[in-house]
Parts: structure tokens; C-alpha cells; sequence
């Protein structure tokens, strides 16, 4: 199978490992790229053969930058796009040799394999390579309506930069008591492990959370600040994300 995988940063680094085939990566700045020997790099997709062809070209640029790579691919294949906000419509219109139009939006737990991927195919598109290239990044979650796709990204694209920001300042809490940064860092990371592993096999979030709350306890105490202030404050952190989506 080959591959076409526009971009090479924070997003396209994490997903080529996971990528198998004949892999052409377009990135204008050669850099860390030497881990893989098996992948073609190229500065610009102007340096592609006058008769290349692929099974897919993958979309990992910045959304602002879509407009100025897509127009330039005038290749019959897949075309999957991992960029926010750039709607299925827009790709087709800026590809429109393109034989099937998925989106997706992953998130950095694509690294190890735990990315959330929110998907969205047009009618009659083709889903199952869309799958085998991403699975190996995390499930895929089809989505039956476009403007769902919007309206979860920040909670599932985002969402790990808010887990991690969450952690660091339990962390930070233990610092302050002086406990030693190595014990604080390792039990805490692990205990927001096995609260996610719970959490993924259980709806019932609220039944969980009652099982670690004793009644006076130090839980309970926690609970009765973040409670009355956390869930508003998320709602107007999602309210302030989706505005950002033009
Ligand atoms: N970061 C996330 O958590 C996340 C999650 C889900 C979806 N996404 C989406 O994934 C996409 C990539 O995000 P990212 O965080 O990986 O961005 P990024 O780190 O900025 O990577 C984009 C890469 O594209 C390269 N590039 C710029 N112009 C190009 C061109 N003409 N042809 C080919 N490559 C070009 C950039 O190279 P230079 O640095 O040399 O300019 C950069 O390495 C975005 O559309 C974003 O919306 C990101």
C-alpha cells in the first residue's frame, strides 16, 4: 500500500509508526526523520514524481496550511484529514480527484496506541482503509453527522492537554507538602491510570465516584470545592474552545 503523509509534526511523527506500506512524507523542514530509513521524506509536494500515484494521502498540516498543499495533489486515490475545523466539504473542493473523503480527528494518545479518534465519512466513502491505517493509533468512533465532529473535538482532541494540565496541579499540590517529587509524580500518574481503566469499563461515573467518597472523608472534603465550580468551569472552557472553531 502507499502512502501520502502531508505533514511532520507533532501529529504526523507520532502517527508513522504505526503506518505500514511505501510511505512518501512531505515536511519543508528535514528534521527527525532519521529514525526512519524505510520512509521517503521530500521538502514539497512539488517534488513529487510527475507520474505518482498512492493509495491515500493522509492531511496532518495545519488547517491554515490545506488550502496551499491539497490544490497541488492532482492524484486519484483516498484522501483522509486529520486537520480541525477543515470540513469534508472544503477537502473535496481543494482535492476533488479524491475518490473518498474520511476525517478524523485523533489525539497525542496516538503514540501509544490510545488515541481517541473521532471519524466522519462522506456518503459513499470508503471506511475500511480509513480504519486499517488508524486503528493502530486507538479506536475509531464513526460519527453519523458532521457537526457532531465539531462540537466533540475539543472534549476528544483536547482533551488530554486538560488531563495533563489536571495532574500537574495534583502534583504540584504534593510538592507544596514537600513530598519527594519521584513518589508524588509515579503514584499519582498511576492513579489516574486506574481510575481511566475503571471509568472505561463502567457508565456509571457518579456510582464510582460515590465508592471513593466516605462520608466526612478526605474526598468528600476535596469533592465539596471542586464540585460546585469544576463542572461550570469546564462548561465555559468548552463553550470558550468552540467559539476558537471557525
Ligand atoms: N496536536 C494535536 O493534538 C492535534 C490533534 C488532532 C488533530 N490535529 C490536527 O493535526 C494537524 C497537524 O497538527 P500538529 O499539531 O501536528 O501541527 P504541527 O506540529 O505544526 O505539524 C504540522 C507540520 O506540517 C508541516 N508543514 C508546513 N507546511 C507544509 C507543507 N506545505 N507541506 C507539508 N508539510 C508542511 C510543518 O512543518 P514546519 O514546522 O517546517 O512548518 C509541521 O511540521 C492540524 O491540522 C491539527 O488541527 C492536531
Amino acid at each position: 500500500m502507499k502512502i501520502l503523509l502531508l505533514g511532520f509534526g507533532n501529529m504526523g511523527q507520532r502517527l508513522l509508526p504505526h503506518l505500514e506500506g511505501d510511505i512518501t512524507v512531505v515536511q519543508p523542514s528535514l528534521e527527525g526523520q532519521k529514525s526512519f530509513t524505510n520512509t521517503r521524506f521530500i521538502p514539497d509536494v512539488e517534488k513529487l514524481e510527475n507520474d505518482y500515484q498512492t493509495d491515500a494521502v493522509i492531511v496532518a498540516v495545519k488547517p491554515q496550511i490545506v488550502d496551499q498543499v491539497l490544490p497541488k495533489l492532482n492524484l486519484k486515490c483516498q484522501l483522509i484529514s486529520i486537520a480541525a475545523s477543515v470540513t469534508t466539504d472544503q477537502l473535496k473542493k481543494l482535492m476533488p480527484t479524491a475518490t473518498s473523503v474520511v476525517r478524523l480527528m485523533p489525539n497525542v494518545a496516538m503514540e501509544v496506541g490510545q488515541s481517541a479518534n473521532l471519524a466522519f465519512a462522506t456518503p459513499n466513502s470508503d471506511t475500511k482503509l480509513a480504519t486499517k491505517l488508524f486503528e493502530p493509533t486507538g479506536p475509531l468512533f464513526w460519527l453519523q453527522k458532521e457537526e457532531w465532529f465539531e462540537s466533540l473535538t475539543p472534549m476528544a482532541g483536547s482533551s488530554p492537554a486538560f488531563y495533563f494540565l489536571f495532574t500537574e496541579a495534583l502534583i504540584n499540590s504534593a510538592l507544596k507538602l514537600g513530598i519527594d517529587p519521584k513518589v508524588a509524580r509515579a503514584s499519582i500518574k498511576q492513579a489516574f491510570l486506574g481510575s481511566a481503566l475503571l471509568a472505561s469499563q463502567s457508565d456509571d461515573l457518579i456510582t464510582l465516584k460515590k465508592a471513593v467518597t466516605s462520608k466526612g472523608g478526605v474526598t468528600e472534603a476535596a469533592l465539596n470545592v471542586l464540585d460546585p465550580t469544576l463542572p461550570n468551569l469546564i462548561e465555559e472552557a468548552m463553550e470558550a474552545a468552540l467559539k476558537g472553531i471557525v
